[in-house]
């Protein structure tokens, strides 16, 4: 039997879809062969579709190739030029593995697997990294460590360098093109750092494209996992907007039996010792009361470019900060009284939580060195 070419499909496919929409250059000719500028990436998944974002450099009508496999390929999109794109493919299998491709001419890579999330979830993996800021090769090594750690999802806790234009290390095309092998496959929860271009880009490009509202903190549930991201760009106190909404999430989480485990995470945290910033003190008494009262399990953040972990009335705070940023002004760990383990290296993070039990490990960047070990166990109702 003749089959037709996949390839062959998808030019034909293209053609008939420019002769279709109203993109047209001085020429006349149908505009299709912009480069895309940032992107793509999983901007929302679920056990029933994904969504899939990205950006080009000239207003262009919105196309992607999906499928389960390479040659009965499916087109979504929007014939509206446009620079920003998102294609939502829907009605899918749950915990299956499908491909797409941006049907951008110019664009020549190929097929990207991505999978729907189980129903339900029972276990996961979450690769947990921060202040990665510039290009440089540990930020690069990292990713493909994670890579190779074949991750659930990526909390990523700030310091993205989400803005225009080079400072500091890199810019937001930077950290799309080095986390590409990532976040092509992968969704990412991020958390807004202050070295991230202030709020409305973190939230075009992460927030509203998950329907999570219009605000950098928010509220992530997967499973037996509640994650509650917060902005320590903004007041966190007692009278203000973002405590009055994580009082009132913690609250409604605590009623929820299908929760297992609360995890908080935030840029700059309530306890640290390290030498670029310190301890985060309007946090530690607005924010760790709220912790204790509601059960909340761990706390994650970064901003000082170090490990350490101290447990302060049962709960874990975990400083991540070892993504590669803040290689000429390198952080170290000061130490406190409350400190258990630390290091001044880079390195990422891995949470797993499987059934009852929640561990995470911290490795050291390249050597693998294992630099903690956390586990807590949850008893049977
Ligand atoms: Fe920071």
């Amino acid at each position: 039997m003749k089959t037709f070419p996949y390839k062959a499909t998808v030019i034909l496919a293209l053609a008939l879809l420019a002769a279709s929409c109203g993109s047209t250059s001085a020429g006349g000719a149908a505009r299709t062969d912009t480069r895309v500028a940032l992107g793509p990436y999983v901007a929302s998944v679920s056990p029933h579709g994904f969504r899939i974002a990205w950006e080009t450099e000239d207003p262009v009508p919105t196309r992607l190739y999906w499928g389960t496999d390479a040659s009965t390929p499916s087109l979504v999109g929007n014939a509206e030029p446009s620079t920003r794109h998102e294609a939502l493919v829907a009605g899918l299998e749950p915990g299956t593995t499908y491909w797409y491709r941006l049907g951008q001419n110019a664009d020549p890579r190929g097929a990207i697997p991505v999978s729907t999330r189980p129903d339900p979830v029972r276990s996961l993996r979450v690769a947990v990294v921060s202040d990665t800021h510039s290009t440089g090769g540990v930020h690069s090594r990292i990713v493909r460590e994670i890579v190779a750690e074949k991750p659930d999802l990526l909390l990523h806790l700030g310091d993205l360098s989400l803005r225009r234009g080079k400072k500091e290390g890199g810019d937001e095309v930077d950290f799309f093109r080095v986390e590409g092998p990532l976040l092509r496959s992968l969704l990412i929860v991020p958390v807004l750092g202050n070295h991230d271009g202030g709020g409305p880009r973190f939230i075009d490009l992460f927030v509203r494209p998950r329907g999570a509202g219009e605000e950098a903190y928010s509220l992530f549930v997967e499973g037996p996992l509640a994650l509650v991201t917060l902005d320590t760009n903004e007041s966190l106190g007692a009278s203000s907007v973002q405590w009055h909404w994580l009082e009132e999430t913690l609250r409604s989480l605590q009623r929820d039996s299908g929760i297992l485990f609360r995890v908080v995470a935030m840029h700059w945290g309530p306890y640290s010792s390290g030498s670029g910033h310190g301890s985060n003190i309007e946090a530690r008494y607005s924010l760790v009361p709220l912790f204790e009262r509601y059960g909340v399990d761990v706390v994650f953040s970064g901003h000082d470019h170090v490990y350490e972990r101290s447990t302060v009335n049962g709960i874990r705070y975990v400083v991540t900060g070892g993504g590669g940023g803040g290689g000429r002004k390198p952080h170290d760990v000061l130490g406190d009284p409350l400190t258990q383990v630390s290091a001044s290296t880079p390195h990422h993070g891995l949470l797993t939580i499987d059934g009852r039990t929640l561990s995470f490990t911290a490795k050291e960047a390249s050597s693998g060195r294992l630099l903690d070990s956390v586990r807590i166990e949850k008893p049977a109702p």
